[in-house]
């Protein structure tokens, strides 16, 4: 890793929920990144691997959504906010390709996951469940998806997930957790703003749901049913020994779900802002 990087790299802003700032990296590092990254274990590794398919196309979908209304927001800071969501999402899926380059030349059937995803997610279901409830619904399942991703880097951050992955994979998935707990409010915000129904917000939820994990699942199998290096014995192997992550996740997850039901809910109302700023610094 070049000096220059440690030190582009040291001079983050601090945390700060209330107006988030766009940090730009430069991961360039990976290209002897292992086959599988945590821990030796493929069963979460291509979990993770799932989450790279999803994210440069979703993210891209989350700054279509909030631009569509973004005209509407009257309030100066919450204009403010919007920008530095779309400007961190922007950054997030540059750094999320870099990997998908690298999966690629690790011999993964990266671009037919794309197309699978953005075909399905974005061409047949979103516009089928959009004719019946509006464009609305989009940025309801984007406040949905930004509820998971930032309840995910609260899990990693919590339990120091990020730790048992390889190299600057720990670094990215570090600063994406941390920029996800920052923003995770700006889209739920904008949605309040737009429309205070309950139907809406929790109908969104559920389709976010179902792109969260039923996807994960759906291309993490894929993944696994295409690495040469996977015979069953590592599979079952590898999925024992995930055990105790899945165990957390489930019921963290599981949690989040409920509270995201419960009509008062607030994205602010759990927190993590001091320890997402800790973590920030230990990058290196
Ligand atoms: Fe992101
Ligand atoms: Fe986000």
């Amino acid at each position: 890793m070049s000096t220059e990087l440690k030190s582009k790299k040291r001079t983050f802003k601090p945390i700060d929920s209330r107006q988030p700032t766009v940090r730009k990296m430069d991961f360039e590092t990976m290209s002897d990144l292992p086959s599988h990254y945590f821990a030796g274990n493929s069963f979460i590794t291509h979990m993770i691997n799932a989450y790279h398919i999803l994210f440069p196309e979703g993210e891209r979908f989350f700054i279509r959504s909030v631009k569509a209304f973004s005209d509407r927001v009257v309030d100066p800071q919450l204009q403010t906010n919007i920008k530095a969501f779309i400007g961190q999402e922007v950054q997030h899926g540059k750094e999320h390709e870099k990997v998908l380059e690298i999966l690629a030349q690790q011999g993964r059937p990266v671009k037919r996951f794309i197309r699978f995803f953005e075909w399905s997610a974005f061409r047949v279901m979103l516009p089928f469940f959009e004719f019946f409830f509006g464009k609305k619904l989009k940025l309801s399942v984007t406040a949905g998806m930004e509820h998971y991703t930032a309840t995910m880097g609260e899990i990693t951050l919590r339990h120091g997930f990020h730790e048992k992955t390889y190299g600057e994979m720990r670094n990215l998935l570090l600063w994406h957790a941390c920029e996800e707990i920052e923003h995770k409010s700006v889209a739920y915000d904008l949605l309040q703003t737009v429309s205070n129904s309950y139907t809406l917000r929790i109908f969104g939820f559920f389709l976010a749901s179902w792109i969260f994990w039923g996807y994960v699942v759906f291309f993490q199998h894929w993944f696994l049913l295409t690495d040469p290096g996977i015979g069953w014995k590592k599979y079952f192997q590898d999925m024992n020994s995930s055990r105790e992550y899945g165990r957390i996740l489930i019921a963290e997850t599981a949690k989040a779900f409920f509270l995201y039901l419960k009509p008062g809910f607030h994205p602010a109302q759990t927190g993590g802002y001091e320890m997402e700023d800790r973590a920030l610094s230990t990058i290196i």
